[in-house]
């Protein structure tokens, strides 16, 4: 194993790494591997029934109806519940590419967190990701910056993003449920929140990715649009308007709460696990 891995694996709290001593369980209990372990594939922690099966998909949970406009790379979870009718701002989108969605947010007043900005985070990475991870709202270094995830929770998020054999912009792109900072770094209200979904809706469209990763809670819950707790969200293949989607905890909060670490860790093997049958 690579000294670079294990020092990402010692800073996400995972260390010493957990090592399979016989072959798995043959009741298709939860297993392990480790990074590194015969060959370089990333640790998995299994939650499917059977080995190599798809995971499931609860298709109920989001908008799992895609507007016809929303062509996926995959139609693993397409079909199912009706439409939702269009949100008149998100027609306003429909069709824009990326240079007029970026003025368009660099330019927007739709909600009142517009007054406080100094810059729009419009999301950043790989136009073409496989991989969206969508955080909560842009904090001051963000804002700053006008890029996500840039600050000490932006740092873990890089480490969890390598400790699965990922980095920013290459095959991956992140975003934020809103746009612009929320002052004091408080919740988006759902105003704001619903205000800016329009914006991440069309980066979704033109993005087609594979998997979208919600981190935290408020992701989740805007995304959703049902109030749940993370710790009930994980371990779950939801959908949002039609692309698989699956929920972990906020780098943020994992900073502060280490022992949930190793589920976040979890998280991502199954993540991986996932995007391996998409
Ligand atoms: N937290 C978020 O949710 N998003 C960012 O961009 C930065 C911190």
């Amino acid at each position: 194993m690579s000294t670079r891995r294990n020092e990402i694996l010692k800073e996400l709290g995972l260390w010493p790494v957990w090592r399979l001593r016989g072959p798995p369980a043959a009741d298709n209990t939860a297993e392990a591997t480790i990074p590194g372990i015969a060959g370089a594939s990333p640790a998995i922690v299994s939650r499917s029934r059977s080995a190599g099966a798809s995971p499931t998909v609860d298709a109920l949970s989001g908008s799992a109806g895609a507007s016809p406009a929303f062509q996926k790379r995959s139609p693993s979870v397409a079909g199912g519940a009706p439409a939702l009718p269009l949100d008149p701002r998100a027609a306003e989108f429909m069709g824009m590419d990326w240079p007029q969605l970026k003025a368009s947010v660099a330019g927007c007043t739709a909600c009142p967190l517009h007054k406080d900005r100094n810059k729009t985070v419009f999301g950043v990475g790989d136009e073409q990701a496989e991989w969206l991870f969508i955080g909560e709202g842009p904090g001051a270094d963000e804002d700053a910056q006008g890029e996500p995830f840039v600050g000490q929770a932006g740092k873990l998020l890089d480490n969890m993003l390598a400790a699965i054999g990922l980095k920013r912009g290459k095959n991956v792109y992140i975003a934020n449920t809103v746009k612009c900072r929320p002052p004091g770094n408080r919740n988006p209200e759902p105003l704001e929140a619903a205000q800016c979904e329009p914006y991440l809706h069309r980066q979704i469209e033109l993005i087609r990715p594979k998997l979208i990763v919600a981190l935290g809670k408020v992701a989740a819950v805007n995304l959703l649009k049902r109030e749940a707790s993370v710790a009930s969200l994980r371990g779950k293949v939801l959908a949002y308007q039609g692309t698989p989607l699956i929920i972990t905890y906020h780098p943020a909060y994992l900073l502060r709460s280490l022992p949930d670490k190793a589920k976040a860790w979890e998280d991502l093997c199954f993540a991986v696990e996932t995007m391996k049958n998409l």
